[in-house]
């Protein structure tokens, strides 16, 4: 047994006692009850199970859940979909998912949810042109899986909310 103590959407958590080999899916789904973060293929192929980590320089990036163990996560702090409304509001990801009608069965949406989350925040730090945006999109959705093939809804969503923002996340003058 290993104590772990994280911060999840804000929140600190533990020191808990864990096994050493209880994956991060685990964690969250069974002892905290957050059952957002699904549990697809349980190998690191689909990245439904995808969380976001929070580095202290401000940088942010996915990891799987299914195949990490919760005592990696220590000392980190993370988020989950659970995170992603504030003061009871949607994201605008949130909203242009539903707008594009993204998700069909949604076991793979928290995914796209916290990696489309990434993209924005890299984004607002280091904007690229219009004409790389497709392909940014495309690149960084890559490896989530949506078993309902929802792949083009998904990008039209990311690809909107850029848009609908462009002096954040856009080079100026394009
Ligand atoms: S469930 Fe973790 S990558 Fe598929
Ligand atoms: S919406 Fe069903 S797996 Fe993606």
């Amino acid at each position: 047994m290993t104590k772990l103590s994280i911060t999840i959407n804000g929140q600190p958590h533990g020191p808990t006692d864990v096994r050493d080999d209880l994956s991060m899916n685990d964690f969250l789904r069974e002892y905290l009850g957050m059952t957002g973060t699904k549990f697809g293929c349980g190998a690191a192929q689909c990245l439904s199970c995808a969380i976001i980590v929070d580095n202290p320089d401000g940088t942010s990036y996915t990891s799987p859940t299914c195949v990490t163990s919760a005592v990696s996560f220590d000392g980190k702090a993370i988020r989950t979909v659970e995170g992603h409304v504030k003061n009871g509001e949607l994201s605008a990801l949130q909203k242009a998912f539903i707008a594009h009608f993204a998700f069909q069965c949604g076991y793979c949406t928290a995914g796209f949810l916290n990696e489309g989350q990434v993209l924005l925040e890299r984004l607002a730090r280091t904007p690229v042109n219009r004409a790389e945006l497709e392909q940014t999109v495309a690149d960084a959705l890559d490896g989530h899986l949506c078993r309902c093939t929802g792949y083009v809804k998904y990008h039209e969503a990311v690809r909107d909310v850029i848009l609908a923002d462009s002096k954040r996340y856009l080079v100026a003058n394009q």
